[in-house]
C-alpha cells in the first residue's frame, strides 16, 4: 500500500477531541461518490479519521485498489454501482447527512474519448444525484468542479470571471455547476469547489497530471518535454483538496450554500516552464526540452482569496515538496512503472473503449447546453 505522500493525510487534525469524533460517528453518513479515485480515496480516509460514517458510491472504473484496505472499517459502507442509475442513487442518498460528489470522467483527454459517456456521467449523473438529494431532504451537496472551466484567458480570474472552456470536460463541469445552482433552494444547498490542477501522491496514483507525469519522466527517463511553457496554470496538492472539501462540508451552511470556491493558492499559479525548472532543480540529471508546439491551450491565472477569507483555507503542501515525495515513491519502488495504464485515465479508458461503447444500460443522453461550441478535442493534453 502506498504510504509516501499520504502518510500525513489522515490523523493530523490534532485539535479535534475524542468527543467530537464520537459525536460524528453517530451522525448520518456522508455519501462520497468517486471515492475510489485519486482525490476521493484521500477524502474518505480523512472523513473516517474525523469520526464520520462514510457511504462510498463508485463503479470502480479503475478498480478498488485505492480503498480495498479500508472496506472493512466499521464506519464505511460500500455501494459498487453507477450513479447514472436513478434507483441506485435514490437508495444511496437515503439517510445520508451530506454528499461529496467527486465521481466523473476526469481530464480533457479521457472525456474526449466518448462524448455520450462523458456527458451522461459528468452532467446527467450530477443532476440525478442532486434530484435525489432534494427528494430525500439531503441539504448539502459539495461538488468537485475544476478551474479548467476558465479555459484560456489572459485575465486574472476569480469565481465571478467569465468562463472560457476549451474542452468537453470543462463544458460538462460548467453545465453541472449551473444545473446544481439552478436547483438551489432553502432545502438544497449545493457548494461548488473548483479545484486547481492537482498534484501529489494518492492511494490511486495518477500519472496523467502535469506535475506528476513531468516528475516521473524526469526521474525515469531523465528528460521532460514541455509544450509551449508560457501557459499559466494553478496547482494544488491532492491532500489540500481533501482538506478544502471537508471545510466546505463542515462550514455553517449559510456561509457556503450556493457558493463557488476556487480551491488552490495564489503562490501556486505557475507557468508550465517554471514547473519544469522546479523539477529540474530537484532531479538535476533531467533535461528540460521546450517544444513550441502548444498542445494544451489552457492558460489561466486564478485568485484564491475567497476560500481563504470565507473558509480559512490555506494550502499546506508545496509543489517542490511534492516533487520530492513523488521522486521518493518512484525511487523506492512504491510506484513500479508510472506508465502503467491504471495511472492514466485516457489510456485506461482507451483500453476499455470497446466495453464502454457496448454499454447498453446507461440512461439516454440528455441534451446539454454547451458554453462554447465544441469544434475540437485535445486528446494529447494532460488535463486534470
Ligand atoms: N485530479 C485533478 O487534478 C482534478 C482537478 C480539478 C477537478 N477534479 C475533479 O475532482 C473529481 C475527482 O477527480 P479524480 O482525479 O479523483 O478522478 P479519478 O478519475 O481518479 O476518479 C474518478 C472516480 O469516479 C468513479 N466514477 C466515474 N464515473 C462513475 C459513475 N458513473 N458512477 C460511479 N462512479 C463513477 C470512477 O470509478 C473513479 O473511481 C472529479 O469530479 C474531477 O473532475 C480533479
Amino acid at each position: 500500500m502506498i504510504d509516501a505522500g499520504v502518510s500525513k493525510v489522515a490523523g493530523d487534525d490534532k485539535e479535534m477531541s475524542d468527543n467530537a469524533r464520537d459525536h460524528r460517528s453517530h451522525q448520518a453518513p456522508v455519501l462520497v461518490t468517486g471515492a475510489a479515485g485519486y482525490i476521493g480515496s484521500i477524502v474518505v480516509r480523512r472523513l473516517l479519521d474525523r469520526g464520520y460514517r462514510v457511504r462510498v458510491l463508485d463503479r470502480l472504473m479503475y478498480g478498488d485498489d485505492a480503498i480495498r484496505n479500508i472496506l472493512n472499517h466499521p464506519r464505511i459502507e460500500m455501494v459498487v454501482a453507477d450513479f447514472r442509475d436513478r434507483a441506485v442513487v435514490t437508495r444511496a442518498v437515503r439517510g445520508v447527512g451530506a454528499v461529496i460528489h467527486l465521481g466523473a470522467i476526469v481530464g480533457d483527454a479521457a472525456c474526449a474519448l466518448n462524448d455520450d459517456l462523458t456527458i451522461s456521467t459528468n452532467f446527467e449523473g450530477t443532476r440525478i444525484i442532486a434530484a435525489a438529494c432534494k427528494e430525500a431532504g439531503v441539504r448539502r451537496m459539495v461538488f468537485g468542479s475544476t478551474c479548467s472551466v476558465y479555459g484560456a484567458s489572459d485575465e486574472m480570474l476569480d469565481e465571478r470571471s467569465a468562463l472560457n472552456p476549451v474542452s468537453l470536460y470543462a463544458n460538462t463541469k460548467i453545465a453541472a455547476e449551473r444545473a446544481l445552482l439552478a436547483l438551489r433552494d432553502d432545502a438544497f444547498s449545493p457548494v461548488i469547489m473548483r479545484f486547481a490542477t492537482a498534484y501529489g501522491h494518492s492511494y490511486r496514483p495518477r500519472f496523467d497530471l502535469a506535475v506528476n507525469v513531468m516528475t516521473a519522466k524526469a526521474v525515469a527517463e531523465g528528460q521532460i518535454t514541455i509544450h509551449g511553457g508560457d501557459q499559466w496554470r494553478p496547482f494544488v496538492h491532492v491532500d489540500d483538496i481533501a482538506r478544502a472539501l471537508i471545510l466546505a462540508l463542515e462550514a455553517p451552511i449559510e456561509k457556503v450554500a450556493g457558493q463557488t470556491f476556487n480551491v488552490g493558492s495564489q503562490e501556486q499559479n505557475h507557468k508550465l516552464r517554471e514547473v519544469g525548472e522546479i523539477i529540474q532543480a530537484l532531479v538535476p540529471h533531467a533535461a528540460v526540452i521546450i517544444n513550441d508546439l502548444i498542445v494544451d491551450k489552457r492558460n489561466y491565472y486564478v485568485h484564491f482569496d475567497k476560500i481563504v477569507s470565507v473558509l480559512g483555507f490555506r494550502a499546506e503542501h508545496t509543489l517542490a515538496g511534492s516533487v520530492l515525495e513523488m521522486k521518493n515513491a518512484l525511487d523506492s519502488g512504491v510506484v513500479l512503472d508510472y506508465r502503467d495504464r491504471r495511472y492514466n485515465n485516457h489510456q485506461y479508458l482507451c483500453q476499455m473503449q470497446n466495453d464502454l461503447t457496448r454499454e447498453t444500460n446507461r440512461p439516454p443522453v440528455v441534451r446539454m447546453a454547451m458554453v462554447t461550441p465544441m469544434t475540437q478535442f485535445m486528446v494529447a493534453a494532460s488535463g486534470d
